[in-house]
């Protein structure tokens, strides 16, 4: 009888799969994948930092070097990243084909450096244009066909003190607006459309009163992401001021999620923030956060390293003791999302005490007939990609400095199915120098299938289209 694992190993080295495309629920805080409520295990990829996007490159164009992040990313144990600027001229499909395929979904923000691609927060009636838009509609075009695009950032630390605020979110919401109107026009797939908040304590849960709430300018937040980097070395749920923010954002109508954490002021990192997360304390309010981030640059936060001359990766102390904690959470099941409801603006506006609420500022001439027309963009697909490694010219170091040998993506049919160490390895792989184990806990009912491994009916019927 002829072996169907062997058929499987052979077969299974290009494929393309499609992870299922997450959905809000009315009157629940959290994101779904079918009725299973989806908690974000994130990092922040954005490897080389902010810097202009007119080289030819971005981090979700370079096959190669997403490759490698994959694997690494998908070792950590991550279902989620958030990236910070993509160029819309480039082509996105192999990368984002590949992070589908390791189960991992993407948080795109819309913005990029440059003038013309980010709106100025002190003076945002200069930069909120046709031309900012049509950038702002071009990684729409592109990015809402891949299925796992979780959603888009509208913006990120517009307002980041108490003077911004006033003058910025109006163009919060007509920015909203202006994207729900080209998703409805243009017949895109509904990816969740929020706004990346910094931790200000002056105007942060009015800010959130502001962006969920309803009214005729249709410029509401689907979701609210908060950067926060309030939890720093070895503190308390009560100390770090996590308890605050939480009870904040308990009154806060939408789905919320930390956009970025991981405070770096007392390093090595012990990311008790993410134990604290996914806790009971705090994971009815949050849907769970995004450690910021991936690469290491110059301002300390990195996981990894990455020699952007060789592509060569260094595991670094931080990436072990995060993939250890977050081995070990526990997310709830099923669906236990807190239950909201969305507050008309009317009644939410005499509350606000940071700022002068007022609905999004009028839509200037020109966008409409961008909204009508469409931008000319490609539209991403999903392609047959090659999990297979062997050949790259990259080289991944374990924080002893050993090289890690026959690294390996391994396929998931959904997020929670991350790979434990052995599976996710492959029979070839020397265990010596595999990276340890990434696995979440078992209590999803996870499976794992891998190229040397078993099958099973939930594999064939994951989406999997074998090649
Ligand atoms: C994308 O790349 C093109 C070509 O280099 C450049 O003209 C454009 O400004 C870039 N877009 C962004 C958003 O950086
Ligand atoms: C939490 O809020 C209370 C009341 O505003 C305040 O007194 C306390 O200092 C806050 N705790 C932290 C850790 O910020
Ligand atoms: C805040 O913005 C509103 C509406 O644009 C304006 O009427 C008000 O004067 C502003 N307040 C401050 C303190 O700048
Ligand atoms: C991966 O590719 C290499 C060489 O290209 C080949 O020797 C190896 O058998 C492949 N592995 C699998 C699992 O297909």
């Amino acid at each position: 009888m002829r072996s169907s694992i062997l058929f499987l190993a052979a077969a299974l080295a290009r494929f393309t799969q499609a992870v299922t495309p997450l959905t809000l629920k009315d009157n629940s805080a959290g994101f779904f994948a079918n009725d299973e409520e989806f908690f974000l295990v994130g990092v922040g990829y954005q490897p080389g930092g902010p810097v202009e996007l007119n080289q030819g490159v971005d981090p979700l164009s370079d096959l190669t070097g997403c490759q490698r992040d994959v694997y690494l990313l998908q070792q950590l144990g991550v279902n989620t990243i958030r990236t910070y600027a993509v160029n819309s001229t480039l082509n996105h499909d192999d990368c984002m084909s590949l992070f589908a395929a390791a189960g991992i979904y993407v948080v795109v923000d819309v913005n990029a450096p440059g003038w013309q691609y980010s709106v100025n927060r002190a003076e945002p009636w200069t930069s909120y244009s046709p031309l900012y838009m049509t950038n702002v509609f071009s990684v729409m075009e592109q990015f809402s066909p891949y299925p796992n695009v979780l959603g888009f950032f509208s913006g990120n630390e517009l307002a980041n003190d108490p003077k911004s605020i006033n003058v910025t979110a109006p163009y919060m919401r007509a920015i909203q607006r202006d994207m729900r109107q080209y998703q409805q026009s243009r017949k895109l797939r509904e990816v969740p459309i929020g706004y990346s908040t910094a931790d200000v304590v002056d105007f942060r849960q009015d800010l959130g009163f502001y962006l969920s709430c309803t009214d005729t300018d249709q410029g509401q937040s689907d979701f609210y992401g908060i950067n926060s980097y309030e939890w720093c070395g070895t503190t308390t749920f009560e100390k770090s001021g996590y308890e605050n923010l939480t009870d904040l954002m308990s009154a806060v109508q939408m789905p919320i999620f930390f956009s970025e954490y991981g405070c770096n002021e007392v390093l090595p990192r012990t990311f008790g923030d993410a134990d604290a997360i996914y806790s009971s304390q705090m994971n009815d309010v949050f849907s769970g956060g995004i450690v910021y981030e991936y690469n290491q640059e110059v301002n300390n936060f990195g996981l990894v390293d990455v020699d952007p001359k060789t592509g060569n990766a260094k595991i670094l102390p931080d990436y072990v003791t995060l993939r250890e904690v977050y081995s070990k959470v526990k997310l709830p099941t099923g669906n236990t999302a807190r239950k909201i409801s969305r507050p008309a603006c009317s009644s939410v506006f005499p509350k606000i005490k940071s700022f002068t609420p007022t609905l999004a500022v009028p839509q200037v001439s020109g966008i409409a007939s961008l909204i009508k027309n469409g931008v000319k963009v490609t539209p991403g697909k999903l392609v047959n990609v090659d999990l297979n490694l062997s050949g790259h010219k990259w080289t991944i170091t374990d924080v002893s400095g050993n090289t890690i040998q026959n690294p390996t993506i391994t396929a998931v049919s959904t997020w929670n199915q991350v790979p434990s160490e052995a599976e996710a390895s492959g029979a070839s792989q020397t265990s010596k120098n595999a990276a340890p184990s990434a696995k979440m806990d078992g209590g999803h009912g996870m499976f794992v299938f891998a190229i040397a491994g078993i099958t099973t009916l939930s594999m064939m019927i994951g989406g999997l289209l074998v090649v």
